[in-house]
């Protein structure tokens, strides 16, 4: 069986697609044209690359969060 491409352009597969958003950690779109090839031609497949993104994209359940002190005052102190 042939491959199915997402990207006919630069021959990219919707499995390409989902090893490279689950290994990179990818979130945006322009990554995953950057880091594939995929939609850096013609284009006409951006829309169907940001399906794919977004159905497969890895959610961090624990996001770190930088604080920005500048906008929260001091930081707590360790005796209180
Ligand atoms: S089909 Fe993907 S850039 Fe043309």
């Amino acid at each position: 069986m042939s491959p199915s491409f997402v990207c006919n352009c630069n021959g990219v597969t919707e499995q390409k697609l989902i090893a490279a958003i689950a290994q990179r950690k990818i979130t945006d779109l322009s990554k995953l044209m950057l880091r594939t090839g995929a939609g850096m031609s013609c284009g006409r497949c951006r829309p169907a690359l940001k399906v794919i993104l977004e159905r497969n994209k890895v959610v961090d359940p624990n996001p770190q969060q930088e604080i920005d002190w500048n906008q929260a005052g001091q930081p707590p102190s360790p005796a209180s």
